[in-house]
């Protein structure tokens, strides 16, 4: 017995090394995770009361289109509640987007270091992932333009691009989207959203209104603290979602996501904080980062992508047998850097101190 075709040889998908997992191993107690831009300040407090209403109902399926919760994210985004989608995770809209897009020579094209999924569910839908180099750690639309052929379906842009960090300004992305022939599928993929502070960054979902092939992807997964429970949406014409409904499975979106995403969108003030705190995080690794001269790419979202100068599993390991677990550059293309979640204040500092053991160490060791 063999498998389809387009997925051998595909590569599994590596997550952030767990914390768990790294506990056992090196028989480390105080491990911190800043791997995989979870929120280390958790999730809102609202979220644990209202949860607590909903386990009666765990014997019954959830409503598959999450009536409750379009509704809410439409009053807040001012779009239409037909125009929006769950997904368990927006791994899983990236799922549904590709197997209702995507057909056997059809062309997807991406920037070359990104979010790995794009390229994964193209492929498994036996497409062609077309990877256009990003410049200086930013997409490259003119680029993404010029590869652009009658083949081409959908058209990532991941903003913040996730591992740089980097943005697509307004300015570059209405232009690029005047451009963009018709017949293309444009998937902005916001998960890191509500953390940027730059003016600069494009209001996405008012381009919905005068671009119906666009998508917008976010979740509730990074500033909302809700990853383990799988919940993102995508806002996109109603028609768009019309047909991402076709491939969605039934109750894809269980209960206790559901309820827990309603309480976290009403805590505005939470996101504020995590925001703020974020920034202030940012300060604080990046003063520190140019009083060692390590190159880093500008962050926008919850992580910092630096150049550590060494092979970047030196730095990881390092790091590890210290208790600090990050993700090393190599799998993402960036073989001397890693990439780190902004953490608490104290998680910054633990990391920072771990960091600067290891530039003093490789310092040291140069002839
Ligand atoms: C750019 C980007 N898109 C999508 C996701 C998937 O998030 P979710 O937990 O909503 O599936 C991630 C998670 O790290 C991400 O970095």
């Amino acid at each position: 017995m063999k498998p389809k075709a387009a997925i051998r040889g595909l590569p599994v998908y590596e997550p952030g090394k767990p914390l768990e997992e790294v506990k056992r191993e090196l028989g480390l107690d105080d491990v911190i995770k800043l791997a995989s831009n979870e929120n280390p300040f958790g999730c809102s407090p609202k979220v644990k009361e209202r949860l607590a209403s909903e386990f009666s109902s765990l014997p019954l399926y959830p409503e598959g289109t999450a009536p409750e919760l379009r509704r809410a994210l439409s009053e807040r985004l001012k779009v239409d509640p037909e125009g929006i989608i769950l997904g368990n995770g927006s791994d899983e809209i990236i799922q549904m987007v590709s197997r209702a897009y995507l057909e056997t020579g059809d062309e997807a094209v991406m920037a070359d270091k990104t979010f790995p999924r794009y390229k994964t569910q193209t492929l498994i839908e036996g497409a062609k992932p077309v990877e256009v180099p990003l410049r200086e750690g930013v997409h490259d639309l003119s680029g993404m333009l010029r590869r652009v052929t009658d083949r081409t379906k959908i058209l990532w842009i991941c903003n913040p691009n996730n591992p740089t960090g980097t943005i697509v300004d307004a300015p570059s992305l209405t232009g690029f989207l005047e451009e963009l022939p018709d017949h293309v599928l444009v998937v902005i993929d916001e998960a890191y959203a509500e953390y940027v502070t730059d003016p600069a960054y494009p209001d996405s979902v008012r381009l919905l209104e005068k671009h119906p092939r666009l998508i917008v992807l976010r979740t509730f997964s990074k500033i909302h603290g809700l990853a383990s429970l799988r919940i993102g949406y995508g806002l996109a014409h109603p028609d768009i979602v019309r047909e991402l409904n076709r491939v969605r499975e039934p109750f894809n979106v269980n209960r206790l996501a559901q309820r827990a995403a309603l309480a976290a969108l009403e805590d505005e003030a939470f996101v504020r904080t995590c925001r703020e705190q974020n920034r202030r995080g940012i300060e604080q690794i990046l003063r520190r980062l140019e009083e060692w001269n390590l190159f880093y790419y500008p962050p926008h979202g919850n992580f910092i992508l630096l150049d550590t100068g060494r092979p970047a599993d030196e730095a990881f390991e390092f790091l590890l047998k210290r208790g600090v677990i990050v993700r090393s550059g190599k799998a993402l293309g960036y073989p001397t850097f890693i990439r780190v979640t902004v953490g608490t204040p104290e998680q910054n500092r633990r990391f920072l101190d771990a960091l600067g053991e290891f530039v003093a160490e490789k310092e040291a060791d140069r002839p």
